[in-house]
């Protein structure tokens, strides 16, 4: 879209669309960095949230070097656009391996997860250049109960060292994804969650040390947990967290940041009015907002923007259903066409609808970001 085309102002926008307010956002990452750089700790942010080039400049201090993926497609796109040292940052599958052939090849730095004998041994079956060797990061669960090996099993000596004996490969170290956190409520919590998800993980690098196993990375990541950090957590050498960028109603919830510190919205207009039921229509449904969190915690889900007593009660694919969580919606004071902004629950899940997303700073539109779709 070129600058002529943009709307002036968020009042201008197209409707349902994601604002993505860009001081918030440089506010947001500017404090990750803060915190990992003072606690010496190596900050590689995913990408997984806002999957743009420009989010990747933001977070990487315009390095365009060390960031995670969630898919091959991210990789190959931030790839093409001149970044390097990319984590791919999921259990590796047999099937995806040509594809990160080619990147292993192509970049300077380019490392795979895996968590199990099964999937090193595809690795070792792929070759690279002669020059070249896989760069691995043994994915450990450290209490998630997701991908990983079990941190508190003998496996993760016989797992890592699958990698270790490899000719083709480098065994780089160890990572957790510390997703339990999203479980915690308020900083204490936080802290003492992180302080037992890095003794565990310090565990696992204490025992593969003692099987002469050398882990030049040590990392976690996720946004609640880095976001609060325990003291110990500058044991580690790696953090990975990705959704802090934008944040969302979820981490106000948890306690990770305040509703000011959220910086995307979806803005969505009345179309209807509906006395019978109390209910506004809004042209905002779940393919623009998502129903992540409904499930969870119901009318709650989501934050009206400077509307308090207002809940997004229900959605279809197009549209959107708010009613006063208590008495009786004065109807004359949202006439058709009135503009809401609604706080997603999970921003991961809401930007992922958007094709673009309109940057703003203050009331005016500086901008769109195009993300990449797919896998
Ligand atoms: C493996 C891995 N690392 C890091 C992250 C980033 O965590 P967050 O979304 O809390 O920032 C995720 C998110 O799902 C993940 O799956």
């Amino acid at each position: 879209m070129s600058d002529a085309a943009l709307p002036a102002t968020v009042a201008d926008v197209p409707t349902p669309c994601l604002l993505v307010d860009i001081d918030k956002v440089k506010r947001n990452c500017k404090r990750m960095t803060d915190t990992a750089r003072n606690m010496g700790v190596q900050l590689r942010p995913h990408v997984k949230t806002h999957k743009t080039i420009e989010g990747g400049d933001i977070t990487t201090a315009g390095t365009r070097r060390k960031i995670v993926v969630a898919t091959l497609n991210e990789a190959e796109f931030f790839a093409a656009n001149g970044y390097d040292d990319i984590l791919y940052g999921f259990p590796i599958s047999k099937e995806k391996l040509p594809r990160c052939q080619k990147l292993a090849n192509q970049l300077s730095e380019f490392h795979i997860m895996y968590d199990s004998v099964e999937a090193m041994q595809w690795v070792k079956d792929t070759p690279l250049n002669p020059d070249k060797k896989w760069s691995v990061i043994m994915k450990v669960d450290t209490g998630y109960g997701r991908a990983g090996v079990l941190w508190d099993s003998d496996d993760v000596v016989t797992v890592a060292k699958a990698a270790v004996d490899a000719d083709n490969v480098k065994f780089l170290g160890i990572y957790t994804h510390c997703g339990s956190s999203y479980d915690c409520t308020g900083v204490d919590e936080l802290k003492k969650f992180g302080t037992t998800n890095t003794d565990r993980l310090t565990t696992v690098r204490d025992k593969l040390k003692s099987a002469g196993i050398a882990c030049e990375t040590v990392g976690t990541g996720s946004t609640p947990s880095c976001s609060k950090p325990a003291d110990n957590m500058a044991a580690l050498t790696e953090f990975h967290p990705g959704n802090y960028i934008f944040y969302d109603y979820e981490h106000v919830r948890i306690g990770a940041c305040t509703l000011d510190d959220v910086a995307v919205r979806v803005a969505t207009r009345v179309i209807s009015h509906k006395p019978s039921k109390n209910q506004l229509v809004t042209n905002s449904g779940f393919t623009s907002v998502s129903h992540d969190g409904i499930k969870q915690i119901g009318e709650e889900f989501c934050v009206v923007q400077g509307h308090p007593n207002l809940r997004l009660v229900e959605m279809s694919q197009e549209h959107g259903k708010i009613r006063p969580a208590t008495g009786d919606l004065d109807f004359g004071e949202y006439p058709l066409g009135t503009m809401l902004f609604l706080y997603p629950y999970h921003s991961c899940a809401t930007a992922y609808n958007h094709p673009l997303y309109y940057v703003h700073s203050g009331e005016k539109i500086v901008g769109v970001w195009r993300p990449t779709r797919g896998w």
